[in-house]
């Protein structure tokens, strides 16, 4: 009988599992209701789930995540302009998310207008990473005053240090 205790604690054990499981289930359903943005939901399906996977979840070696770093970005003025340079310029270079690095090319998007781009950022920063109510939706006046600062893709990834713990 000196085993019985084991398997009642190997039954506890499956149960608090269980129970993760279901406490976790109220995220996936938020998840999936419908996006606040929702052209910058169509446009991102059109343009960066290719890339940057559904619901923007990363592609391991390819693409970062989009889940949390942008919607920190969207919290400070830098960082705003950053999210409008990612877009319109592109990135190119080694860049850390998450612990694990990335080193490819992100396509500029400067042929959408600027409406679609500052959805479809506000579908990233708030749908998918959940900013906090307080920030500010980014305008198509953010993107067009990014505009006029032409950059090309690694100097877009230069600016990042400065935005990002660690600096890359
Ligand atoms: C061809 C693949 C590809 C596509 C398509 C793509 N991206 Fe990216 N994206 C990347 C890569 C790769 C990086 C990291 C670049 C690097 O390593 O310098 C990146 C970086 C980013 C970053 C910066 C993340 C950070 O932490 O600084 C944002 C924001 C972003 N992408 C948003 C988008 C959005 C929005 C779209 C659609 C309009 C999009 N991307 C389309 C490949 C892509």
């Amino acid at each position: 009988m000196r085993r019985a205790p084991l398997r009642r604690a190997a039954a506890a054990a499956a149960l608090v599992l269980a129970s993760a499981v279901l406490a976790s289930a109220p995220t996936h359903a938020a998840d999936a209701a419908p996006p606040a943005y929702n052209d910058g939901a169509a446009a991102f399906q059109a343009n960066c789930v290719v890339c940057h996977g559904a619901g923007g979840v990363g592609t391991p070696a390819l693409a970062p995540p989009l889940t949390s770093y942008p919607a920190r970005y969207a919290q400070s003025p830098a960082g705003r302009r950053q999210l409008a340079n990612t877009l319109l310029y592109g990135m190119f270079g080694d860049i850390t998310v998450d612990g694990r690095s990335y080193s490819f090319k992100m396509p500029d998007f400067a042929r959408l207008d600027d409406a679609t781009l500052a959805a479809l950022l506000n579908y990233v920063v708030f749908d998918l990473g959940h900013a906090p109510a307080e920030v500010k939706p980014l305008a198509p006046a953010d993107i067009s005053a990014a505009r006029a600062q032409a950059l090309d893709g690694a100097a877009v990834r230069e600016q990042r240090k400065s935005l990002v713990p660690g600096g890359n």
